[in-house]
Protein backbone atom coordinates (compact mmCIF):
# COMPACT_ATOMS: atom_id res chain seq x y z
CA UNK A 1 0.00 0.00 0.00
CA UNK A 2 1.43 3.22 -0.77
CA UNK A 3 2.06 5.64 1.96
CA UNK A 4 0.07 8.95 0.98
CA UNK A 5 1.80 11.99 1.94
CA UNK A 6 -0.38 15.37 1.97
CA UNK A 7 -0.36 17.43 -1.06
CA UNK A 8 2.11 20.45 -1.35
CA UNK A 9 0.23 22.49 -4.41
CA UNK A 10 -3.14 23.08 -5.21
CA UNK A 11 -3.99 24.81 -8.70
CA UNK A 12 -7.09 26.40 -8.69
CA UNK A 13 -8.49 26.77 -11.95
CA UNK A 14 -11.30 29.74 -11.24
CA UNK A 15 -12.87 29.78 -14.34
CA UNK A 16 -12.26 28.21 -17.91
CA UNK A 17 -13.51 32.24 -18.96
CA UNK A 18 -10.53 33.23 -20.95
CA UNK A 19 -10.03 36.67 -23.40
CA UNK A 20 -7.53 34.39 -24.97
CA UNK A 21 -7.61 31.51 -26.87
CA UNK A 22 -4.28 29.83 -27.72
CA UNK A 23 -4.00 26.86 -29.91
CA UNK A 24 -2.71 24.93 -27.19
CA UNK A 25 -4.92 25.74 -24.37
CA UNK A 26 -4.76 22.70 -21.89
CA UNK A 27 -7.86 22.85 -20.27
CA UNK A 28 -10.05 20.43 -21.17
CA UNK A 29 -12.00 20.09 -24.63
CA UNK A 30 -15.53 20.55 -22.80
CA UNK A 31 -15.56 23.70 -20.84
CA UNK A 32 -17.15 24.52 -17.71
CA UNK A 33 -19.37 27.61 -18.43
CA UNK A 34 -19.48 30.39 -16.36
CA UNK A 35 -23.53 29.35 -14.69
CA UNK A 36 -21.69 25.83 -13.17
CA UNK A 37 -18.45 27.86 -11.45
CA UNK A 38 -18.35 27.23 -7.43
CA UNK A 39 -19.36 30.18 -5.86
CA UNK A 40 -16.78 32.39 -3.57
CA UNK A 41 -18.00 31.20 -0.72
CA UNK A 42 -17.40 27.26 -1.76
CA UNK A 43 -13.88 28.52 -2.77
CA UNK A 44 -12.88 30.08 0.62
CA UNK A 45 -14.00 27.03 1.96
CA UNK A 46 -11.85 24.26 -0.26
CA UNK A 47 -9.14 26.77 0.54
CA UNK A 48 -9.41 26.31 4.48
CA UNK A 49 -9.99 22.54 3.91
CA UNK A 50 -6.82 22.59 1.47
CA UNK A 51 -4.58 24.36 4.06
CA UNK A 52 -6.02 21.86 6.90
CA UNK A 53 -4.84 18.89 4.51
CA UNK A 54 -1.49 19.95 4.56
CA UNK A 55 -1.20 22.49 1.02
CA UNK A 56 0.99 25.11 1.18
CA UNK A 57 1.08 27.02 -2.00
CA UNK A 58 -1.93 27.97 -3.99
CA UNK A 59 -2.05 28.42 -7.53
CA UNK A 60 -5.22 30.80 -9.25
CA UNK A 61 -5.27 29.98 -12.60
CA UNK A 62 -8.29 29.37 -15.27
CA UNK A 63 -8.60 30.02 -17.94
CA UNK A 64 -8.15 33.84 -17.30
CA UNK A 65 -8.47 34.05 -13.00
CA UNK A 66 -8.65 37.95 -13.94
CA UNK A 67 -12.41 36.93 -15.21
CA UNK A 68 -13.51 36.03 -11.71
CA UNK A 69 -15.01 39.53 -10.44
CA UNK A 70 -14.31 38.01 -6.50
CA UNK A 71 -10.49 37.59 -7.63
CA UNK A 72 -10.03 40.08 -4.44
CA UNK A 73 -11.83 38.37 -1.60
CA UNK A 74 -10.51 34.59 -3.07
CA UNK A 75 -7.48 35.94 -2.39
CA UNK A 76 -7.59 37.12 1.04
CA UNK A 77 -9.56 34.47 1.71
CA UNK A 78 -6.80 32.01 0.82
CA UNK A 79 -3.91 34.25 2.50
CA UNK A 80 -6.31 33.82 5.88
CA UNK A 81 -5.89 30.13 5.45
CA UNK A 82 -2.26 30.68 5.96
CA UNK A 83 -1.46 29.40 1.64
CA UNK A 84 1.00 31.22 -0.24
CA UNK A 85 -1.06 32.47 -3.37
CA UNK A 86 0.43 32.56 -6.98
CA UNK A 87 -1.75 34.17 -9.55
CA UNK A 88 -1.19 32.49 -13.25
CA UNK A 89 -2.66 35.25 -15.22
CA UNK A 90 -2.27 36.59 -18.73
CA UNK A 91 -2.35 39.96 -17.50
CA UNK A 92 -5.68 40.93 -19.59
CA UNK A 93 -8.49 42.07 -17.34
CA UNK A 94 -5.50 43.39 -14.35
CA UNK A 95 -6.10 46.93 -14.09
CA UNK A 96 -3.27 49.13 -11.59
CA UNK A 97 -5.93 49.48 -9.59
CA UNK A 98 -6.62 45.70 -9.09
CA UNK A 99 -3.56 44.85 -8.76
CA UNK A 100 -2.85 47.46 -5.74
CA UNK A 101 -6.22 45.32 -3.77
CA UNK A 102 -4.41 42.17 -4.62
CA UNK A 103 -1.50 43.64 -2.99
CA UNK A 104 -3.32 44.70 -0.60
CA UNK A 105 -5.02 41.64 0.38
CA UNK A 106 -1.17 39.68 0.39
CA UNK A 107 -1.06 38.26 -3.05
CA UNK A 108 2.35 36.81 -2.92
CA UNK A 109 3.61 36.06 -6.29
CA UNK A 110 2.18 36.48 -10.10
CA UNK A 111 3.58 34.86 -12.85
CA UNK A 112 2.37 36.22 -16.60
CA UNK A 113 2.01 34.27 -19.72
CA UNK A 114 4.08 34.99 -22.97
CA UNK A 115 2.77 34.09 -25.93
CA UNK A 116 5.42 35.96 -28.07
CA UNK A 117 8.04 38.22 -27.83
CA UNK A 118 6.65 41.14 -29.89
CA UNK A 119 3.03 41.98 -30.74
CA UNK A 120 2.69 40.28 -34.26
CA UNK A 121 3.39 36.95 -32.50
CA UNK A 122 1.89 37.32 -29.22
CA UNK A 123 -1.58 38.40 -30.46
CA UNK A 124 -1.06 35.98 -33.26
CA UNK A 125 -0.84 32.98 -30.94
CA UNK A 126 -3.44 34.05 -28.06
CA UNK A 127 -6.16 35.05 -31.11
CA UNK A 128 -6.21 38.56 -29.16
CA UNK A 129 -5.12 41.78 -30.92
CA UNK A 130 -3.56 44.61 -28.33
CA UNK A 131 -2.77 41.91 -25.87
CA UNK A 132 0.75 42.21 -26.03
CA UNK A 133 0.63 45.88 -25.46
CA UNK A 134 -1.81 45.08 -22.60
CA UNK A 135 0.57 42.51 -21.39
CA UNK A 136 3.70 44.76 -21.41
CA UNK A 137 1.52 47.62 -19.48
CA UNK A 138 0.87 44.59 -16.73
CA UNK A 139 3.86 44.05 -16.48
CA UNK A 140 5.34 47.15 -15.66
CA UNK A 141 2.75 47.70 -12.57
CA UNK A 142 3.48 44.07 -11.69
CA UNK A 143 7.63 45.50 -11.40
CA UNK A 144 6.08 48.88 -9.69
CA UNK A 145 4.64 47.29 -6.99
CA UNK A 146 7.06 44.70 -6.20
CA UNK A 147 5.15 41.56 -6.84
CA UNK A 148 8.33 38.75 -7.17
CA UNK A 149 7.33 37.30 -10.81
CA UNK A 150 7.60 34.29 -12.76
CA UNK A 151 7.28 34.90 -16.71
CA UNK A 152 6.55 31.61 -18.71
CA UNK A 153 6.84 31.59 -21.83
CA UNK A 154 5.01 28.87 -24.05
CA UNK A 155 6.98 27.60 -26.97
CA UNK A 156 6.32 25.76 -29.97
CA UNK A 157 7.65 25.70 -34.10
CA UNK A 158 6.39 29.17 -34.42
CA UNK A 159 7.70 30.84 -31.70
CA UNK A 160 10.73 29.07 -30.53
CA UNK A 161 13.54 31.66 -32.51
CA UNK A 162 12.04 33.87 -29.98
CA UNK A 163 13.74 32.11 -26.95
CA UNK A 164 16.37 34.32 -26.32
CA UNK A 165 14.51 37.06 -26.29
CA UNK A 166 11.70 35.69 -23.85
CA UNK A 167 15.11 35.03 -21.59
CA UNK A 168 16.04 38.89 -22.24
CA UNK A 169 12.41 39.84 -21.22
CA UNK A 170 12.59 37.94 -17.90
CA UNK A 171 15.60 40.25 -17.16
CA UNK A 172 14.12 43.14 -17.76
CA UNK A 173 11.09 42.77 -15.72
CA UNK A 174 12.77 41.70 -12.57
CA UNK A 175 11.62 38.23 -13.19
CA UNK A 176 13.03 35.84 -10.55
CA UNK A 177 11.95 32.89 -13.00
CA UNK A 178 11.42 32.14 -16.42
CA UNK A 179 9.50 29.08 -16.79
CA UNK A 180 10.36 27.88 -20.67
CA UNK A 181 7.47 25.28 -21.40
CA UNK A 182 7.74 23.65 -24.84
CA UNK A 183 3.86 22.71 -25.95
CA UNK A 184 3.09 19.34 -24.55
CA UNK A 185 0.24 17.87 -26.56
CA UNK A 186 -3.00 17.27 -24.67
CA UNK A 187 -6.33 17.94 -25.38
CA UNK A 188 -6.85 21.29 -27.80
CA UNK A 189 -3.25 21.47 -28.41
CA UNK A 190 -3.46 18.02 -30.25
CA UNK A 191 -5.72 19.72 -33.36
CA UNK A 192 -2.41 22.27 -33.83
CA UNK A 193 0.20 19.25 -33.77
CA UNK A 194 1.23 19.86 -37.45
CA UNK A 195 2.00 23.48 -37.04
CA UNK A 196 3.50 23.89 -33.56
CA UNK A 197 5.12 20.42 -33.25
CA UNK A 198 9.22 21.49 -33.18
CA UNK A 199 11.74 20.16 -35.44
CA UNK A 200 14.65 17.81 -33.51
CA UNK A 201 17.22 21.14 -34.50
CA UNK A 202 14.61 23.51 -32.32
CA UNK A 203 14.33 21.29 -29.93
CA UNK A 204 18.34 20.56 -29.42
CA UNK A 205 19.10 24.31 -29.98
CA UNK A 206 16.41 25.05 -27.12
CA UNK A 207 17.96 23.11 -24.90
CA UNK A 208 21.31 24.32 -25.22
CA UNK A 209 20.43 27.71 -25.39
CA UNK A 210 18.63 26.93 -21.87
CA UNK A 211 21.70 25.25 -20.55
CA UNK A 212 23.83 28.38 -21.17
CA UNK A 213 21.15 30.96 -20.32
CA UNK A 214 21.23 28.91 -16.85
CA UNK A 215 25.12 29.29 -16.73
CA UNK A 216 24.89 32.88 -17.18
CA UNK A 217 22.33 33.78 -15.10
CA UNK A 218 23.38 31.55 -12.05
CA UNK A 219 22.17 33.73 -9.05
CA UNK A 220 20.01 36.02 -10.65
CA UNK A 221 16.92 34.11 -11.97
CA UNK A 222 16.11 30.37 -12.16
CA UNK A 223 15.06 28.95 -15.49
CA UNK A 224 12.61 25.83 -15.35
CA UNK A 225 12.55 24.25 -18.69
CA UNK A 226 9.79 21.85 -19.95
CA UNK A 227 11.76 20.58 -23.20
CA UNK A 228 9.98 19.00 -25.90
CA UNK A 229 9.32 15.63 -25.04
CA UNK A 230 8.44 14.18 -28.50
CA UNK A 231 12.32 14.59 -29.27
CA UNK A 232 13.17 13.07 -25.85
CA UNK A 233 14.17 9.92 -24.68
CA UNK A 234 13.31 9.68 -20.70
CA UNK A 235 9.70 11.19 -19.86
CA UNK A 236 9.45 13.92 -17.23
CA UNK A 237 8.01 12.57 -13.85
CA UNK A 238 4.51 14.30 -14.48
CA UNK A 239 2.49 15.50 -11.38
CA UNK A 240 5.64 14.32 -9.70
CA UNK A 241 4.12 11.25 -9.50
CA UNK A 242 0.30 10.54 -9.63
CA UNK A 243 -1.24 12.09 -6.33
CA UNK A 244 1.53 12.62 -4.70
CA UNK A 245 2.40 16.21 -4.49
CA UNK A 246 -0.44 18.11 -6.00
CA UNK A 247 -3.99 18.52 -7.29
CA UNK A 248 -6.31 20.02 -9.12
CA UNK A 249 -9.89 21.69 -8.48
CA UNK A 250 -12.00 22.42 -11.61
CA UNK A 251 -14.45 25.72 -12.24
CA UNK A 252 -17.25 24.05 -11.63
CA UNK A 253 -15.54 21.47 -8.46
CA UNK A 254 -14.12 18.78 -9.71
CA UNK A 255 -10.76 17.52 -7.91
CA UNK A 256 -8.92 15.89 -10.51
CA UNK A 257 -4.88 14.60 -9.72
CA UNK A 258 -3.72 16.28 -12.74
CA UNK A 259 -4.90 18.57 -15.14
CA UNK A 260 -5.62 16.54 -17.86
CA UNK A 261 -7.26 13.48 -15.87
CA UNK A 262 -10.66 13.74 -17.78
CA UNK A 263 -8.72 12.33 -20.66
CA UNK A 264 -8.69 9.38 -19.06
CA UNK A 265 -12.60 7.66 -19.88
CA UNK A 266 -12.80 5.27 -16.55
CA UNK A 267 -11.65 7.24 -14.18
CA UNK A 268 -14.68 8.87 -12.05
CA UNK A 269 -14.15 12.32 -9.83
CA UNK A 270 -15.10 13.62 -6.94
CA UNK A 271 -16.59 17.09 -6.33
CA UNK A 272 -15.55 19.27 -3.92
CA UNK A 273 -19.00 20.40 -2.96
CA UNK A 274 -20.00 16.62 -2.07
CA UNK A 275 -17.11 15.31 -0.20
CA UNK A 276 -14.43 16.27 1.92
CA UNK A 277 -11.49 17.40 0.18
CA UNK A 278 -8.72 15.28 2.44
CA UNK A 279 -11.25 12.21 2.11
CA UNK A 280 -10.97 12.71 -1.93
CA UNK A 281 -7.16 13.18 -1.81
CA UNK A 282 -6.78 10.16 0.37
CA UNK A 283 -9.42 7.92 -0.54
CA UNK A 284 -10.50 8.58 -4.15
CA UNK A 285 -10.98 6.42 -5.97
CA UNK A 286 -8.86 8.71 -9.28
CA UNK A 287 -6.11 9.68 -6.69
CA UNK A 288 -5.17 6.00 -6.02
CA UNK A 289 -5.44 4.29 -9.84
CA UNK A 290 -2.12 4.95 -10.35
CA UNK A 291 -0.46 6.41 -7.15
CA UNK A 292 2.94 4.47 -6.33
CA UNK A 293 4.32 1.66 -8.63
CA UNK A 294 1.46 -0.94 -7.93
CA UNK A 295 -0.12 -0.64 -11.11
CA UNK A 296 2.62 0.00 -13.38
CA UNK A 297 3.02 -2.80 -15.90
CA UNK A 298 6.41 -3.63 -17.96
CA UNK A 299 9.17 -2.29 -18.37
CA UNK A 300 8.32 0.42 -16.24
CA UNK A 301 7.25 -1.91 -13.34
CA UNK A 302 10.98 -3.45 -13.17
CA UNK A 303 12.76 -0.37 -13.82
CA UNK A 304 15.29 1.35 -12.06
CA UNK A 305 13.90 4.82 -13.08
CA UNK A 306 10.36 3.59 -11.71
CA UNK A 307 10.39 5.91 -8.65
CA UNK A 308 12.36 8.73 -10.31
CA UNK A 309 9.56 9.66 -12.87
CA UNK A 310 7.22 6.91 -12.19
CA UNK A 311 6.70 5.77 -16.26
CA UNK A 312 5.90 9.58 -17.15
CA UNK A 313 2.89 11.18 -17.80
CA UNK A 314 -0.38 9.10 -17.26
CA UNK A 315 -1.87 11.10 -19.95
CA UNK A 316 0.28 11.17 -22.82
CA UNK A 317 0.23 7.16 -22.30
CA UNK A 318 -3.75 7.63 -22.54
CA UNK A 319 -3.29 9.91 -25.43
CA UNK A 320 -0.80 8.20 -27.51
CA UNK A 321 -1.39 4.59 -26.90
CA UNK A 322 -5.24 4.39 -25.39
CA UNK A 323 -3.68 2.56 -22.08
CA UNK A 324 -3.16 4.96 -19.14
CA UNK A 325 -1.03 2.20 -17.52
CA UNK A 326 1.26 2.04 -20.26
CA UNK A 327 4.53 3.84 -19.82
CA UNK A 328 4.66 7.08 -21.39
CA UNK A 329 6.16 6.71 -24.89
CA UNK A 330 8.12 9.45 -24.74
CA UNK A 331 10.20 6.55 -23.13
CA UNK A 332 12.84 4.98 -25.08
CA UNK A 333 12.27 1.44 -23.37
CA UNK A 334 8.45 1.72 -24.58
CA UNK A 335 7.29 -0.03 -27.55
CA UNK A 336 5.68 2.90 -28.74
CA UNK A 337 9.05 5.08 -28.45
CA UNK A 338 10.12 5.13 -32.29
CA UNK A 339 6.38 5.56 -33.86
CA UNK A 340 6.06 8.55 -31.23
CA UNK A 341 9.85 9.96 -32.45
CA UNK A 342 8.88 9.43 -36.18
CA UNK A 343 5.71 11.25 -36.19
CA UNK A 344 7.45 13.93 -34.26
CA UNK A 345 9.58 14.10 -37.17
CA UNK A 346 6.68 13.82 -39.51
CA UNK A 347 4.64 16.45 -38.12
CA UNK A 348 7.16 19.13 -37.59
CA UNK A 349 8.10 18.69 -41.40
CA UNK A 350 4.62 19.83 -42.08
CA UNK A 351 4.07 22.97 -43.83
CA UNK A 352 2.21 25.47 -41.20
CA UNK A 353 -1.36 24.93 -41.45
CA UNK A 354 -4.38 27.07 -40.24
CA UNK A 355 -4.16 27.24 -36.38
CA UNK A 356 -7.19 26.38 -34.49
CA UNK A 357 -7.60 28.62 -31.60
CA UNK A 358 -9.22 27.15 -28.25
CA UNK A 359 -12.98 28.41 -28.06
CA UNK A 360 -15.97 27.25 -25.88
CA UNK A 361 -17.52 25.29 -28.98
CA UNK A 362 -16.63 22.02 -30.41
CA UNK A 363 -16.80 23.83 -33.96
CA UNK A 364 -13.25 25.82 -33.61
CA UNK A 365 -12.37 29.43 -35.16
CA UNK A 366 -9.72 28.75 -37.85
CA UNK A 367 -7.39 31.79 -38.63
CA UNK A 368 -4.74 31.92 -40.83
CA UNK A 369 -1.57 31.24 -39.25
CA UNK A 370 1.03 33.69 -41.59
FE1 LIG B 1 10.55 5.58 -16.57
FE2 LIG B 1 9.10 3.40 -17.17
FE3 LIG B 1 10.86 4.37 -18.91
FE4 LIG B 1 11.72 3.20 -16.70
S1 LIG B 1 10.59 2.19 -18.36
S2 LIG B 1 12.52 5.10 -17.57
S3 LIG B 1 10.14 3.85 -15.22
S4 LIG B 1 9.02 5.38 -18.17
FE1 LIG C 1 -2.07 13.92 -16.46
FE2 LIG C 1 0.58 14.04 -16.98
S1 LIG C 1 -1.00 15.45 -17.56
S2 LIG C 1 -0.48 12.67 -15.67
Amino acid sequence: MTKVNPPIAMLAELTHRCPLSCPYCSNPLELARQETEIDTETWCDVFRQAADLGVLQLHLSGGEPASRRDLVPLVEAARNAGLYTNLITSGIGLTEKRLQALDEVGLDHVQLSLQGTDPAMADEIGGYRGGFARKMQVAEWIGEIGFPLTLNVVLHRRNLHQLPRAIEMAQEMGARRIEVATVQFHGWALKNRETLMPTKDQAREATRLVAEARAKLKGQMVIDYVPADYHEDLPKRCMGGWGSTGLNITPDGLVLPCHAAQTIPHLTFDRVTERPLAEIWHEGSAFNAYRGTDWMQEPCRSCDRREIDFGGCRCQAMALVGDPAATDPVCVKSPHHGVLQQSAETYSAQDDAPLVYRGFSETPRKVRSS
